[in-house]
């Protein structure tokens, strides 16, 4: 049974639907769950589903990088992952932290990479007249959001849409392909699945 921890940012609704999959036959198990900010939302959400859940919060450590990342990795190893799964972590992780987990350490970005690596991915989608948008979940490596593709979930983009629109029409498809990834990866098969 592989160990699954996950680091989220904020809400967490990745993050829910990863712990909600890991069940039955489901070769995982989500054994931990933290946060950059000790308020985060979905740390109530991982302990209501019954996960262990803990907050470094990033800001007392200012710009000492290496002494945040020390603090989460003290406090993943301790639960000893076989894999870790970024859903809505928004701190930029440096190579030190990624080499430690690679090769087992995924994220989910809110666009059809290589496009839009990088921030406010569905308004660059829109202002570039893309007619489709979409999700990435990605094997992390030292350059950001460039890993290996795992897997890519597809959307139109509509006339009239609006930032917000077409992130809420790409949320949808990242609750149905992150789960579907990492059941995969947790299985062994690096395959990508485009749904
Ligand atoms: C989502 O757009 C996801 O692609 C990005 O963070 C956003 C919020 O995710 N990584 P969540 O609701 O916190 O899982």
């Amino acid at each position: 049974m592989k160990r699954v921890a996950v680091l989220i940012s904020g809400g967490g609704s990745n993050m829910v639907r990863l712990l909600e999959s890991m069940a039955g036959d489901h070769p995982a198990r989500a054994v931990l769950v933290g946060a950059n900010d000790p308020n985060a939302g979905g740390l109530a959400k991982a302990a209501a589903l019954g996960v262990d859940t803990f907050a470094v919060d990033h800001r007392p450590f200012e710009r000492d990088r290496a002494a945040f990342e020390a603090e989460l990795i003290r406090q993943l190893d301790a639960v000893q992952p076989d894999i870790l799964a970024l859903a809505g972590f928004m701190r930029i992780l440096t190579p030190d932290f990624v080499r430690h987990y690679e090769g087992r350490m995924l994220n989910i970005h809110p666009s059809l990479l290589p496009k839009y690596p990088g921030l406010n991915t569905h308004a660059r989608a829109i202002e570039a007249g893309d007619a489709e948008a979409g999700a990435t979940v990605h094997e992390v490596t030292a350059d950001l959001d460039a890993g290996p593709i795992l897997g890519q979930a597809r959307v139109p983009v509509l006339p009239g849409d609006t930032p917000g629109d077409l992130a809420a029409r790409v949320l949808v498809q990242e609750h149905r392909l992150y789960p579907a990834v990492l059941r995969r990866f947790a299985a062994g098969d690096r395959g990508r699945l485009d749904l």
